[in-house]
């Protein structure tokens, strides 16, 4: 009907087709043209999708034959202040899928209000600490559970192996970027959760430091996927639990973003065991979603955090640090020129603590990897983050409900940073800040753990992935 009518109104219009005969004529011409029109916008949509499959495809493809070449040669020693991050993650750096034209997309979209929804819990002071829970009681009471019943199992090694430095845990006081793994390590050796006994544990712990190894002259960090093969080959050859659930019921830890290359020669500790990282992306292919868990990237800092008010904060939002990424260099683009937005190349010359202490906002820009340490950063000085950095799965995101103490912002977003964030009301900042200070004791390792801090979170999260049924072995 629609299509009669329109080729009749068109037709009537167009004078010296009046003709009846001619408009008998041109009527299957018409059709002919439309049906052309649309397989052609039908294969182009299609082609489209085929491009951005190769495009992958050929990422990939470049990823995996860069990294073993560069293995073979053991060349991995990268430049001294690259901080260690190789060619690998500068593939993943690209892989950033250009899906769709999305200027094209967002054309006459409203703008979403980030933060509409706490308008209703931006309330009673005693609520706070709620709102950061996606379920506080039921949180409170399985947390009670697994505190009292989960054992881990580690797999012992003798102070005299010869990678006792990346295998046993450190004596000192883990420090730096990516003192999340060896604080993780060391909590748990001393906790009540550690078992001798194999046959009453849920999970077992496979105790080796990627960064520790990142370090060790012998292995560097191509020689890790190898490393990693053959512990995997030694613990289920002596022993018979890694058997029993090919995996499922074993866990390692890793921060620094080498990690994801570490299962590389070692397909079933990626399929099947519990990766506990730093760099947790639902576009990294390392990284099964669901399956692992995600540990935070936590600067260490010592003492009493300091509160500051948002009166007292002049500046709408700051980050510094290296333009090592698309994302960092878009907003530095963008913004570098604000007078509210402050976006520094390279470290700052003055205090680092200042800034996050001065800003309302403080931004988590993706780098090399989805994870920083500047989530955390920013919590500790009660600065609301603002991720920005598509695809992280964020730390407890199960657990916590990050819309109430963050913001997380679409990198196609970042031309609306200005209006996003001066589009939050002063009660909805009071609101997310108060969460911020109430949700940050998870966001912190102690040398002698406490409830609910960063351990013993990661420990929930495995306790949530625990389970795997094991099957007895034969003899
Ligand atoms: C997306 O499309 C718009 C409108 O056609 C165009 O102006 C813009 O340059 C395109 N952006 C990209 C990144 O291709
Ligand atoms: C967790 O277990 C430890 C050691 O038994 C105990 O001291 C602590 O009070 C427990 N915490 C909770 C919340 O049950
Ligand atoms: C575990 O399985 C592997 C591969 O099938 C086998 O070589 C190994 O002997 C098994 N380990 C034990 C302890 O039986
Ligand atoms: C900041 O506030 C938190 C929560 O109210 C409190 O525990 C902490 O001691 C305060 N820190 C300082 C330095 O006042």
């Amino acid at each position: 009907m629609a299509r009669s009518w329109f080729l009749h109104y068109y037709f009537s219009r167009s004078g010296h087709l009046s003709d009846p005969f001619r408009r008998l004529i041109f009527i299957p011409t018409w059709l002919a043209f439309l049906t052309s029109l649309f397989i052609i916008v039908y294969i182009s949509s299609t082609s489209k999708l085929f491009m951005h499959h190769h495009h992958h495809d050929h990422l990939l493809l470049k990823s995996s034959i860069g990294s073993s070449r560069i293995s073979q040669q053991s060349a991995f020693d990268m430049p001294p202040k690259s901080v260690g991050v190789s060619a690998w993650t500068y593939i993943h750096e690209d892989r950033d899928p250009p899906v769709w034209n999305h200027t094209t997309v967002r054309q006459g979209i409203e703008i979403r209000q980030p933060v509409e929804s706490h308008q209703s819990s931006d309330s009673n002071g005693n609520q706070v600490k709620d709102e950061v829970f996606h379920g506080k009681d039921i949180f409170l009471q399985d947390y009670k559970e697994m505190n009292r019943s989960f054992k881990i199992y580690v797999y012992p090694h003798r102070k005299d192996d010869p990678f006792a430095n990346a295998l046993l845990p450190v004596h000192s006081e883990p420090g730096g970027n990516y003192a999340s793994e060896a604080y993780f390590k060391k909590a748990l050796m001393k906790s009540h959760f550690i078992t001798k006994d194999p046959s009453e544990a849920d999970l077992f712990y496979m105790p080796f430091s990627i960064a520790a190894l990142r370090h060790d002259k012998r292995v560097n960090v191509g020689g890790i996927p190898d490393f990693v093969k053959a512990y995997i080959y030694d613990i289920s050859h002596a022993y018979p639990y890694w058997n029993r659930s090919g995996g499922a019921d074993h866990f390692y830890v890793a921060c620094h973003s080498i990690g994801s290359t570490a299962t590389r020669k070692a397909e079933e500790v990626k399929l099947k065991a519990i990766q506990v990282v730093c760099s947790s992306s639902y576009f990294l292919t390392a990284y099964v979603s669901h399956k692992d868990a995600s540990v935070p990237q936590i600067w260490p800092r010592h003492g009493d955090p300091p509160n500051l008010s948002a009166s007292n904060r002049k500046k709408l939002a700051f980050f510094a640090g290296a333009m090592n990424s698309r994302v960092r260099k878009e907003v530095l683009k963008t913004w570098k020129d604000d007078s509210e937005i402050f976006v520094n190349s390279g470290r700052l010359k003055t205090p680092y603590s200042d800034a996050l202490l001065g800003s309302k906002f403080c931004l988590h820009l993706k780098g090399f990897e989805v994870n920083t340490a500047r989530i955390g950063d920013a919590m500790f000085y009660g600065c609301v983050p603002v991720i920005i950095a598509d695809y992280y799965d964020l730390p407890f995101t199960d657990i916590l409900d990050w819309k109430s103490f963050s913001l997380v912002v679409p990198s196609l977003d970042i031309p609306l940073l200005k209006r996003i964030l001066t589009g939050i009301s002063s009660d909805q900042y009071s609101a997310l800040q108060r969460n911020v200070i109430a949700a940050r004791q998870h966001f912190k390792w102690h040398p002698f753990p406490v409830d609910y801090d960063a351990f013993h979170m990661v420990m929930y999260e495995l306790w949530l992935r625990r389970g795997s049924i094991k099957v007895p072995l034969h003899g």
